[in-house]
């Protein structure tokens, strides 16, 4: 380790998974670990809150210990407390909020709170050294479905969002519609394999006077309503045909926004991010349409796509440069808005 590099420890703590991970110089990844709490939420198919908070409380030294132990550094040798403080669950974001200021305080280590879909956007610098702002970038998870210019380190234009549901939350959904169980989407990536996309034919939204906003509780309806029909008139569902076909509507419109700001923007640079940014289908699709309009895709691993902390250390390190610094009264945020500080 060179005297002028600069660590930091970021904590993710927003909805159901538990993580930290040392970054240095905010694009070298030294740890990165994540205790995920998805196969007791299973249960109950979805996200308890109370259950989330009280699994973070019971995992999060453990998770640091493991990140600080994995980068062979200490809190000592640390610059700086990254944390995500919004959005997501109150209750799950106080636990990653305590725990950084309790370190920032102890050891009088800045701290900085982080928005977590800026984390997200950044999973982009980790395996990109060239990728540098400005550049699109359209990140997909399952509370948020955005399309940003990310105009420098720390700043975007919001182009457009959606207007009801995020696309990973009509992939829970609909998953659960068909009786896959949570988390939908990576069941539904999966099954689409054996199904055929264009067996049925489920609409894709365009928001009128907007035209970068998706809108997905139309589709999630029509796939709904086509089960119940099913059902209702005793026919079999051809269950891999109705995921493959919701799964490529959702994909038509999520490249079809982006390609279409792309093109009207000029911006040759385009970045996915979020859970449902690690779809197969829609990593293939936008690299085609990528490369048939000569655009640069950015695509993290899908590791780094669903919630991490070495997101959350990449973004603290950009605001640690722009001068961002918390006090030790940073609360968690749950409807925090991207660019708010
Ligand atoms: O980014 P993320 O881990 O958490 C949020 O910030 O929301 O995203 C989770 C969402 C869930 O809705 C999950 O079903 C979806 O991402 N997801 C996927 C895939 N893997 C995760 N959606 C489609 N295909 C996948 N392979
Ligand atoms: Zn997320």
């Amino acid at each position: 380790m060179n005297e002028k590099d600069v660590l930091i420890l970021a904590i993710e703590s927003s909805c159901d998974e538990t993580a930290a991970s040392v970054v240095k110089n905010g694009r070298t990844v030294l740890s990165n670990v994540i205790s995920s709490q998805i196969k007791l939420h299973t249960l109950y198919g979805g996200v308890v809150p109370e259950i989330a908070s009280r699994k973070h409380i019971e995992k999060i030294n453990q998770v640091i210990e493991q990140a600080l132990q994995e980068a062979e550094v200490s809190l000592d040798d640390l610059d700086a407390i990254g944390v995500t403080y919004g959005p997501g669950l109150v209750g799950a974001l106080l636990v990653g909020v305590a725990e950084a200021k309790a370190i920032a305080y102890a050891k009088h280590l800045p701290l900085i709170g982080v928005h977590h879909i800026e984390g997200h956007i950044s999973a982009n610098y980790i395996e990109n050294s060239e990728l540098e702002p400005p550049f699109l970038c359209e990140i997909i998870s399952g509370g948020h479905t955005h399309l940003v210019m990310v105009r420098d380190y720390g700043k975007f234009d919001i182009l457009g969002r959606t207007r009801d549901d995020a696309a990973g939350e009509a992939f829970d959904k609909v998953a659960r519609a068909i009786g896959l169980g949570y988390p939908g989407g990576p069941k539904i990536d999966k099954l689409s394999n054996e199904g055929n996309p264009d067996a049925i034919a489920f609409p894709r939204a365009k928001v009128e006077d907007a035209p970068y906003d998706f809108s997905f509780s139309g589709l999630k309806s029509a796939v709904l309503n086509y089960l119940n029909k099913c059902r209702m008139a005793g026919e079999s569902i051809a269950e891999a045909d109705v995921a493959a076909s919701f799964q490529k509507a959702v994909t038509d419109v999520l490249v079809d926004n982006a390609i279409r700001a792309a093109r009207d923007y000029r911006m040759d640079k385009l970045a996915i991010a979020g859970g449902v940014a690690s779809n197969q289908h829609l990593r293939e699709a936008m690299e085609k349409a990528c490369e048939r309009e000569g655009i640069t895709l950015y695509n993290p691993s899908p590791i780094f796509c669903t919630d991490n902390a070495a997101m959350i250390g990449v973004a603290a390190y950009y605001e640690f440069l722009n001068g961002t610094r918390h006090g030790l009264d940073l609360n968690a945020i749950p409807n925090l808005k991207l660019g708010e500080r």
